[in-house]
C-alpha cells in the first residue's frame, strides 16, 4: 500500500515535467504491464469505468433510488466526489467509505489505478 502512494506521488511530479511519458515504462514496471496508465483521461477511461460499474445506481435518474442520493453521472457530480475523496475511498474499500460497487466485485487494478491517476492529476475533465 505504501509503495502505490509512493509510486502516485512520484507519478504525480514526473508527470509535470515531460520527460515523464518516455521514463513511463521504467518507473513503474509493475502498474502498467498489461495496464495502460498514459494519458489516462476522463473521457477515454474514467467516464467509462463509471458509466459501467457505478450508473446503474448513481445516474442522474437512479441516484435517489438507489445510489443513498450521491450522483455520478457526468463529469461535475464525479468531480465532486473526486474532490471530496469519497471516490477514491469507496472504490479502493477504504473502511472509512462504504465499499463501493455495492454488491458486486471491486473494480479490478487497473481500472483503480486509471482512477487513482486521473484524480491525481486534478481530476481534470480531459
Ligand atoms: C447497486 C447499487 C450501487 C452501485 C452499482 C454503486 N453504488 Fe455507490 N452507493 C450506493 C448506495 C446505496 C450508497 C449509499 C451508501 C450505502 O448504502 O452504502 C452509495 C454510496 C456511494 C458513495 C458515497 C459513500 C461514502 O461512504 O461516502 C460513493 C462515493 C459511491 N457510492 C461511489 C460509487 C462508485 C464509484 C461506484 C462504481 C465503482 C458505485 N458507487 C457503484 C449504491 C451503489
Amino acid at each position: 500500500m505504501k509503495k502505490i502512494l509512493i509510486l502516485l506521488l512520484s507519478l504525480f511530479a514526473f508527470s509535470i515535467q515531460s520527460c515523464y511519458y518516455d521514463n513511463e515504462e521504467e518507473l513503474y514496471p509493475q502498474i502498467t504491464d498489461g495496464c495502460d496508465t498514459t494519458n489516462v483521461t476522463y473521457s477515454n477511461n474514467v467516464q467509462k469505468i463509471i458509466s459501467s460499474r457505478c450508473l446503474g445506481c448513481h445516474s442522474d435518474a437512479s441516484y435517489k433510488d438507489y445510489g443513498g442520493g450521491v450522483a455520478l453521472e457526468g463529469y461535475n457530480n464525479l468531480k465532486s466526489s473526486a474532490d471530496n475523496g469519497g471516490l477514491i475511498g469507496t472504490i479502493t474499500h477504504n473502511p472509512d467509505y462504504s465499499a463501493m460497487p455495492k454488491g458486486a466485485n471491486k473494480l479490478d487494478d487497473c481500472k483503480i489505478e486509471q482512477i487513482k491517476i486521473w484524480v491525481a492529476q486534478g481530476a481534470k475533465n480531459n
